[in-house]
């Protein structure tokens, strides 16, 4: 096998931060101006709902401009496709801003669990209707006040959903967060000069009417550039140069726990924007090593979980990834796709209620990957044909649009 990952590449804009630009965009009394936004088609979904909520939002020379002002009822259901994050923290922004609406989603969404952001946002006093937890979720116009609720599983979805809502509550909101998430909507609210507050573990928020408008460069998403990552460092020969990824602690623990497994990792600092750090990532193959991966660090690289599963088949000894039962929950249940398809391929996997067990190293068998129409599945097992014995074949290529729609195209690019 002499091929081996060579370039450099510049990614579509971090995922999380473009739907809370366009989302937090709404509440500046000026425009704002998004440059670099994602292009993945979840990020399209919270675009159209704003849209159908009376949101002005246009493209212009290569930026989104958002005209931020009072939102409508929309006419029909606000569709929030596959994502996740659209249709939870849309809930929250919609109920602080007294707006009716009815949420809906594809399979996937509809199988997931919503009683998670339906309960606290209830204790705020907001009515809803769900018939099992799930979506199709309606919400309808409610006085709402202030709450102090300890977040039950670390999930940045609920706090940021809980965050939103309580910008319209008459009281004081507080999260009580014993295990960091992604702190993007904090980072996000506190630069638009919200009332946001941190104290420890707890984050407070207060009604707020006065917002600046956003002007950012939302930096790479690294949630996408740790499968390029993950191909350079175990393909030999192999040497990438990521461009202006967003390196904020809460997101790049995939990186930091490469780096212990001995990767040849580099990152050089590219400065701030809008609160958020950037840096250029330079990586080249390493042999690596097992490494303890601790519970503590799970929410950071929740995403990353799949393409971390594939780099452990390459690793000689075990890796253990234990206190992840949140993968279940996601666009799929990822534990179960991650162990299926590394044992079609041919790898050690023992699939635990709450993570896997791999023994490594193990030669990978090209196989038919089911990707249960999860893009990360099948970003993931992409990079792992690049590795396998013989040929790999996707049965749903294109749900990599959902996150990255030029992900296939650009794999091809560097493979050299
Ligand atoms: C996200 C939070 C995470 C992550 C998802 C994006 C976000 O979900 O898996 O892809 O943008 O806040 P949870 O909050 O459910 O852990």
């Amino acid at each position: 096998m002499n091929m081996a990952v060579k370039g450099e590449l510049s990614l579509p804009g971090d995922k999380s931060i473009s739907h809370r630009a366009l989302m937090l965009a709404t509440l500046g009394k000026k425009e704002s101006i998004i440059s670099n936004l994602s292009t993945g088609a979840d990020v399209l979904s919270t675009r159209n709902c704003l849209k159908s909520c009376g949101i002005d939002i246009k493209d212009k020379n290569n930026s989104v401009i958002v005209k931020g002002g009072s939102f409508k009822d929309p006419e029909s259901f606000l569709d929030c496709g596959n994502s996740g994050t659209t249709a939870r923290m849309l809930i929250g922004l919609l109920a602080g801003q007294g707006i009716n609406a009815t949420f809906i989603g594809d399979n996937s969404l509809s199988s997931r669990p919503m009683q998670r952001i339906l309960s606290p946002l209830s204790k705020m006093g907001l009515k809803t209707s769900s018939k099992t937890g799930k979506m199709p979720i309606n919400i309808k116009q409610s006085s709402l006040k202030g709450i102090e609720y300890e977040l039950p599983v670390p999930s940045a979805q609920v706090k940021s959903s809980i965050l939103l809502a309580g910008l319209g509550a008459s009281s004081k909101t507080s999260i009580i967060e014993k295990v960091k998430t992604r702190n993007h909507t904090e980072l996000m609210l506190k630069s638009l000069g919200a009332n946001i507050f941190y104290d420890g573990e707890k984050i407070t928020i207060s009604n707020s009417i006065d917002f600046n408008s956003l002007k950012i460069m939302v930096p790479g998403d690294p949630s996408t550039a740790a499968f390029f990552a993950a191909a350079a460092s175990i393909i030999p020969g192999s040497y990438l140069i990521l461009k202006n990824i967003l390196v904020n602690p809460t997101r790049i623990v995939f990186f930091k726990i490469l780096k212990r497994m001995g990767a040849n990792i580099h990152f050089i600092n590219r400065g701030k924007n809008a609160g958020e750090l950037i840096s250029d990532i330079h990586i080249q193959y390493a042999p690596l090593k097992p490494v303890k991966i601790e519970v503590t660090e799970i929410p950071g690289m929740i995403d990353e979980i799949p393409i971390l599963a594939v780099i452990a088949t390459q690793i000689n000894g075990i890796t253990e990834v234990h206190g992840a039962k949140e993968l279940r929950f996601k666009e799929c249940d990822r534990i179960e796709a991650i162990c299926f398809n590394l044992n079609n391929m041919g790898a050690q996997v023992e699939q635990l209620d709450d993570g896997f067990i791999i023994k490594g190293s193990s030669t990978l068998n090209g196989s038919l990957i089911k990707t249960f129409h999860d893009h990360r599945i099948a970003m993931a097992f992409s990079i792992a044909g690049l590795i396998s014995k013989g040929k790999t074949t996707l049965d749903n290529p294109n749900c990599a649009d959902i996150s990255f729609p030029e992900f296939h195209s650009v794999l091809q690019r560097i493979v050299k």
